[in-house]
C-alpha cells in the first residue's frame, strides 16, 4: 500500500489546451466499444472513478471505408449521429471529467466488404502488401481526395464539439490512414505529401489540424496520437523522425501528443500489450529503443521521452503503466500525462482508490489479452463482440457498475475458494449478506496457481495477483473463510444457510476410451493437483524453468479435447519441445488464425476426431470419414471440460431454499473469464 502522498506528481492538476485535469491519468481509447448503454455506464463509471481524462473512440470521419470493421458503429460522417454521441459526453461530464473524442481513418487497415477498395498514401504492391500485413491492395489517395478528407476531419472535430466533446485526438498510429503518410515505409509518393521531408509526410496531418483550429478556434484542444517507431519493418518511423514529427505538429498548433510503438511481423500487438510480447514464446530480438527493464511495463515510455526531449506541450506516455509506474515516469520527467487503457477496464476507479489512499484496492489488469481477443474476433467473425474483462465482469454487460446493496440480507453459504467462489464471495458480501466461504484446501485460489504456471509471469503469472487480490478483497469485506474445511448437506442444519452456493469447478470428465487406464494417460485434472501440490515446495516461476520437473510428460503428446485447458497446455508444452496433437470432436479453442499464440501454431490440431483407442504406442483415432490412424503418443493427456456437480447440489434440495451452480457460463470456453463473469452475475441477483 502507498499512501496518497506517493503519488504527488501523478494526482497534481493537468492542462491540455484550455482544458484543466484534476489528475495526470488518462483513460486512452479503447476501440471496438460500441456506442451504446453498456459503453455509456463504462466511460461512466471511468469518469466516476475520478480519472483525469477520458479519450474516447477510434471515430471513423468516413464510413465505411474509413472504419477497421464494417459493423461497428463509431463513425461521425453525418450530424443525425449527434445525439448519439452527445450521450457519452453528457454521461462522463455528469462526473466533471473532460472527455476527448479520437478521430481516426483505418485506410490500409480496414477490412472493407467486397467491392470496397482501401486507401493509402501510395498503392503497394503484392509483396508490400504482405509484408505491411495490409488487408488488401489499397488505392493511392489523390491530391484532391486528401483535400476531401481534411474537410471530413475538421467537419467531423465540429460535429464532436457539438456533440459536448472538449477536445480531439487526432490518430495517426498503427497502420492507419495518415500513418500511411508519416511512415516511409507506407509513403512512395513524390508529391507535396511525399516521402521526401519531414515536412511532407507531415502535411496532410499539418492540414487537418489547421482546419480543425480554423474552423474551432485556435483554444480548441487537439491532441495527436503518433507512432514513436515502427518497428520491424524496413523504413518504419524511427525516434528520430518521431521527434521531428512532433516539433512539426506543435508548430502546427496541437495541444498534446501522445506517443507509443507500432510493428509488425510479431510485434503488431505491441501497441495494446507491450507485455504480451513475451506470451507465449518471447518475440526477438527485443527492439532496443524501447525499456525492457519491467518486463514490458512501461517499454514504450522512452519514445514519449525522446518526444518530450524536443517539444514544450504535455506528452501522454502508455504502454501497461500502472499508478507506481505512473507517478516514476513523471518524477523522471519522461512524460506529462500517464495514459492507461487496459487497467481501467479492470478497474475503472484507479484514480478515487489512489486518492483514498487504497492503492492495494486496485483490480489488477493481468494483461491476459482477453479483452483485445473480443477486438480480433470482431474482425475474424465480422459481428459485434462486446469488449469483456476477465478481472471486471461489469465490463460490456453492466448497465451501472455500482453494487446496489440487498433488498434483504441473507446467510450464504459459497463452497469453493477458486477465481469465481471467491468473486460470488466479494460481490455478496458488498451487497450486505453474510458469507462464509468453504475451500477443501489449505489456500485459496483454486486453478489460478496452475495457470500461473502454465501461461507464465508476462500473461498469467498476473493470475497470481489476482488471486491475492480477490483473496484481499473477500477478507476485508469481512466474508467468514474456512480454509480446509468440506461443506456438506450434514452441515445445513447446524448453519442454517439462506443460500449455497456451488463454485467446486465440477467434476472431472473422464473419456470412455479403450485403454484410458493406461500409465501414459494423464488428466489435465491430475496434473493441475500434481502442480499445485508441488507448489507449497517451489514458485511458478520457478516450476516453469524447471524442465526435470516436467521430464515425465514425454516427447510425443495427444491431448484430447479442444477446451481453453487443452490449448493453453499445449502451448505450454510446445515451448518446452514436445510435439502436441489436440484432438476434438468439435472445435479448438485457438481455432481462429487472429487469435492463435506463434506457441499454438505449432501445435497439430484435429478435429471432427473420434477416439477410438490408446494403445501401448498410441491413440487410435477415426476421422469423419472414417479414416482409422494411429497418432504415435508417450503421453496422453485428457482435457474434457468438467461437468457441474449436480448430484451435491441435488443433496441440498429441500435443504436450503437458494441453490446456485457458478462458473459456468452455458456454451461458453471454460475461461477464467467466465467463470468471474458468470459469478459476478450471481452475486448480483441474490
Ligand atoms: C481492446 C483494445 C482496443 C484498443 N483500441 C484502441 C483504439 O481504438 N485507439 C487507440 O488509439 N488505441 C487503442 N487501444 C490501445 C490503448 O489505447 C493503449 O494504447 C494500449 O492498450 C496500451 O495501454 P494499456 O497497457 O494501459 O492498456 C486499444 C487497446 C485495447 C486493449
Ligand atoms: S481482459 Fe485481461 S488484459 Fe484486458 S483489461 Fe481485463 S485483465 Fe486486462
Amino acid at each position: 500500500m502507498r499512501e496518497k502522498t506517493y503519488f504527488e506528481k501523478l494526482l497534481q492538476p493537468g492542462q491540455i489546451g484550455k482544458v484543466q485535469t484534476k489528475n495526470r491519468i488518462v483513460k486512452t481509447c479503447g476501440g471496438a466499444e460500441d456506442v451504446g448503454d453498456r459503453n455509456r455506464a463504462f466511460l461512466e463509471a471511468v469518469a466516476r472513478g475520478g480519472t483525469g481524462l477520458i479519450i474516447w473512440g477510434d471515430v471513423a470521419v468516413e464510413y465505411p471505408r474509413g472504419v477497421t470493421i464494417p459493423i461497428t458503429a463509431r463513425h461521425f460522417e453525418d450530424n443525425k449521429y449527434i445525439p448519439l454521441f452527445a450521450g457519452i459526453a453528457e454521461a462522463v461530464h455528469k462526473y466533471g471529467c473532460p472527455i476527448f473524442m479520437q478521430l481516426f481513418h483505418a485506410g490500409p487497415q480496414a477490412f472493407l466488404p467486397a467491392g470496397l477498395q482501401t486507401i493509402s498514401s501510395s498503392s503497394l504492391t503484392d509483396s508490400e502488401v504482405i509484408e505491411l500485413t495490409a488487408s488488401m491492395k489499397p488505392k493511392e489517395l489523390t491530391v484532391s481526395e486528401i483535400e476531401d478528407l481534411v474537410d471530413k476531419f475538421a467537419e467531423t472535430a465540429v460535429r464532436a464539439r457539438k456533440a459536448g466533446f472538449d477536445g480531439v485526438e487526432v490518430n495517426a498510429a498503427r497502420m492507419h490512414l495518415l500513418n500511411s503518410f508519416l511512415s516511409r515505409a507506407w509513403n512512395k509518393r513524390r508529391d507535396r505529401y511525399g516521402c521526401t521531408s519531414l515536412e511532407n509526410r507531415c502535411r496532410f496531418l499539418v492540414e487537418i489540424i489547421r482546419e480543425i483550429k480554423n474552423r474551432l478556434g485556435s483554444d480548441f484542444p487537439v491532441s495527436v496520437l503518433i507512432n514513436g517507431r515502427e518497428l520491424k519493418i524496413e523504413k518504419g518511423t524511427t525516434v528520430e523522425e518521431a521527434q521531428g514529427f512532433a516539433v512539426i505538429l506543435q508548430n502546427a498548433g496541437i495541444d498534446a501528443i501522445h506517443v507509443r510503438a507500432f510493428g509488425y511481423h510479431g510485434f503488431q500487438s505491441i501497441d495494446a500489450s507491450p507485455r504480451g510480447i513475451y506470451y507465449s514464446e518471447i518475440a526477438k530480438p527485443l527492439p532496443k529503443e524501447l525499456d525492457w527493464s519491467h518486463r514490458g511495463r512501461g517499454a514504450m515510455v522512452p519514445l514519449a521521452a525522446a518526444v518530450k526531449k524536443v517539444v514544450s506541450i504535455p506528452v501522454i506516455a502508455v504502454g501497461a503503466l500502472d499508478p507506481f509506474i505512473g507517478e516514476q515516469i513523471l518524477q523522471e520527467g519522461k512524460a506529462d500525462f500517464i495514459g492507461i487503457c487496459k487497467g481501467l477496464m479492470a478497474d475503472p476507479e484507479i484514480a478515487n482508490k489512489v486518492v483514498a489512499g487504497k492503492s492495494e484496492d486496485i483490480a489488477p489488469c493481468t494483461d491476459c489479452g482477453d479483452c483485445a481477443r473480443a477486438l480480433l474476433s470482431m474482425v475474424q467473425k465480422s459481428e459485434f463482440v462486446p469488449i469483456r474483462c476477465r478481472v471486471n465482469a461489469a465490463l460490456g454487460s453492466e448497465p451501472d457498475y455500482r453494487i446496489p446493496l440487498a433488498s434483504k440480507k441473507k446467510k450464504v453459504v459459497v463452497v469453493g475458494g477458486g477465481p469465481a467462489g471467491m468473486e460470488v464471495a466479494r460481490v455478496l458480501a458488498i451487497r450486505g449478506h453474510n458469507v462464509i466461504l468453504y475451500e477443501k484446501e489449505n489456500r485459496l485460489g483454486g486453478l489460478l496457481p496452475w495457470v500461473a504456471v502454465i501461461k507464465g509471469p508476462d500473461v498469467d503469472g498476473d493470475a497470481t495477483v489476482l488471486a491475492n487480490y480477490l483473496e484481499n478483497q473477500i477478507r476485508k469485506c469481512g466474508v467468514e473463510i474456512k480454509l480446509g474445511k468440506k461443506f456438506d448437506a450434514a452441515q445445513v442444519s447446524e448453519i442454517n444457510p439462506d443460500a449455497v452456493i456451488l463454485a467446486t469447478g465440477g467434476i472431472p470428465e473422464v473419456p470412455v476410451i479403450p485403454g484410458i487406464s493406461k500409465s501414459k494417460v494423464i488428466s489435465v485434472a491430475n496434473l493441475c493437483q500434481r502442480v499445485k501440490d508441488d507448489l507449497e515446495l517451489m514458485e511458478p516461476a520457478v516450476m516453469r524453468a524447471l524442465n526435470k520437473y516436467w521430464e515425465f510428460i514425454g516427447k510425443n503428446v495427444v491431448i484430447i479435447g479442444g477446451t481453453v485447458a487443452g490449448s493453453t497446455l499445449a502451448e505450454f508444452l510446445v515451448e518446452r519441445c514436445r510435439n502436441v496433437t489436440i484432438v476434438a470432436a468439435g472445435s479448438i479453442w485457438g481455432d481462429e488464425p487472429l487469435l492463435r499464440s506463434p506457441a499454438l501454431e505449432k501445435v497439430v490440431r484435429m478435429h471432427e476426431v473420434q477416439c477410438r483407442e490408446i494403445t501401448d504406442s498410441g491413440l487410435i483415432v477415426a476421422t469423419a470419414e472414417g479414416k482409422q490412424s494411429t497418432l504415435e503418443a508417450d503421453t496422453i493427456i485428457t482435457a474434457l471440460d468438467p461437468r457441474p456437480d449436480l448430484e451435491f447440489a441435488q443433496s441440498l434440495e429441500g435443504k436450503v431454499p437458494e441453490i446456485y451452480l457458478v462458473g459456468w457460463e452455458s456454451n461458453q470456453p471454460r475461461s477464467i473469464m467466465n467463470a468471474i463473469g458468470n459469478a459476478y452475475r450471481v452475486g448480483r441477483s441474490i
